[in-house]
């Protein structure tokens, strides 16, 4: 199967999001794709489709990487925070945490769930433009850290801070242009998240005289599916800057924190950096900059999302009709879609796929991954280079890990899918597949209607 005899050998030394498949992904005496020991036709027959697979050893391994380049590159105190954005729930919370990893959260619902995931909330950091009331009392409650975004932010939090102590970092826009897809571009001037750069200094201002307020550090973030890395070395330097200019107000500031946003590779044309790559970048501009200051080294916090889930899920769908178009095209339409990847309809993404139960067959045709949605936009995937399929092949697509299970729907009144966990040939149950009486479940039919 040439996506997997691309890989070089040795798993442990590879960075996972330069990879397509997962790290145990091999052919087995069936010529089936094989991830954590588990046969995925098997699975889909076990579990039904489609189906989210998560491969542990990689999503460990991604986790691993980080921290082991943190201690590599950078001098001082680190803590690497998973943008649970990416994916929240129990069982991925809790793993990336066993880690030694944080927790970025954005809702009271992935608050929530990192809370009863067991996350440490010395570990959590509460990001967000528009928190609402409740949310930032149960952050305060709880004893996170709040990462203020904006003015009403932080009136309310020294209005709290009145009551219980608070501790918080402030976000700022940095000014950066990064090189992807607009609507995930945030380090520009104009963006809706953070701090005006114009208006740092009366920020620090007005906290230089509420310490009730305990403002820890400051944060930005350039955007997501970056794979240039200037830009994470200017954020570095820029970082650097501000929290000088912080200190210089009186502000206790101790963290930097330099968002996520390392890319992934989707498709064989992907080629993005290491994640030790990375960190060496951001721990080396954060590092030599406070040298150049003559400045005490900082807590330097990171939180990457894609690059610690995305490689290490595949989602396989059960292949159903297809449409012939002469001289035009071929649909192939598989049983998920938009409700559970919306990244194609949303921004375009691109992604590949394999046929789980013929691995090693010629990829001969080329062909387009329909979803089952009444939308004509709910393509998987534009063109696929794929073996001649028939009805109850399983096909997978690779690297659907970050914000597909988080941001699926339940469009067409379809069902979310299952996700399990693969390791040494075991499947855990980690998301229940929804069922009918889920999808009726807040449902309220007024008595006069009733049938
Ligand atoms: N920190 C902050 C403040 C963020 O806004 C994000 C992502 C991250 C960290 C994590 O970035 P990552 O390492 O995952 O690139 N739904 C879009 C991505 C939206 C990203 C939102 N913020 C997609 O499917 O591509």
């Amino acid at each position: 199967m040439t996506l997997l005899t691309q890989r070089p050998a040795g798993q442990d030394t590879l960075s996972p999001n330069q990879q397509l498949l997962p790290l145990t992904a091999q052919a087995n005496a069936l010529d089936h794709l094989e991830i954590g020991g588990c046969d995925v036709v098997e699975l889909v027959a076990r579990f039904g489709s489609p189906l989210y697979i998560v491969d542990e050893v990689t999503l460990r391994t991604a986790c691993q990487q980080y921290q082991a380049a943190f201690e590599q590159y950078y001098p001082g105190p680190f803590q690497v925070l998973y943008a649970s954005k990416a994916w929240s729930c129990l069982a991925i919370c809790a793993l990336v945490s066993q880690e030694g990893l944080g927790l970025d959260v954005v809702s009271g619902g992935e608050l929530v769930t990192a809370l009863q995931a067991g996350v440490d909330p010395a570990r959590i950091y509460f990001h967000g433009n528009n928190k609402s009331a409740p949310e930032i009392d149960l952050a305060i409650r709880t004893g996170v850290t709040l990462v203020v975004d904006n003015d009403w932010e932080l009136e309310q939090v020294c209005r709290g801070a009145e009551h219980a102590p608070v501790r918080i970092m402030v976000r700022f826009t940095p000014g950066l242009d990064c090189h992807t897809h607009a609507y995930i571009r945030t380090g520009q001037r104009d963006s809706k998240f953070g701090f005006d750069l114009d208006a740092l200094a009366g920020v620090f201002q007005r906290l230089a005289q509420r310490p009730a307020v305990q403002c820890v550090g400051l944060h930005a973030h350039n955007g997501s599916q970056i794979f240039a890395l200037e830009h994470p070395q200017d954020l570095a330097g820029i970082l650097v800057d501000w929290m000088a200019k912080g200190m210089a107000y009186g502000l206790p500031l101790t963290e930097l924190n330099v968002g996520g946003g390392l890319g992934i590779r989707y498709t064989t044309a992907d080629d993005p950096p290491s994640i030790a790559a990375w960190v060496q970048t951001v721990a080396k501009g954060v590092a030599s900059a406070c040298q150049q200051r003559q400045l005490p080294l900082p807590k330097l916090l990171c939180e990457p999302g894609r690059s610690i889930i995305g490689p290490a899920v595949v989602t396989a769908y059960t292949v159903g009709s297809s449409k012939v178009i002469p001289g035009v095209r071929t649909y192939v339409a598989v049983d998920g879609g938009m409700s559970d990847n919306p990244r194609p309809i949303t921004y375009q993404a691109e992604y590949e796929a394999v046929l789980a139960n013929r691995l090693g067959a010629a990829a001969t045709e080329t062909v387009t991954v329909a979803g089952k949605h009444c939308e004509s936009g709910d393509i998987l995937i534009q063109t696929a280079h794929l073996p001649p399929t028939v009805p109850g092949d399983v096909l997978v697509v690779l690297a659907t890990g970050a914000y597909n299970a988080s941001m699926a729907s339940n469009y067409n009144r379809v069902p979310r899918p299952a996700a399990v966990l693969v390791h040494a040939s075991e499947a855990s149950l980690i998301v229940r597949r929804e069922t009918y009486t889920d999808l009726l479940r807040q449902d309220c039919l007024p008595s006069r209607l009733a049938p």
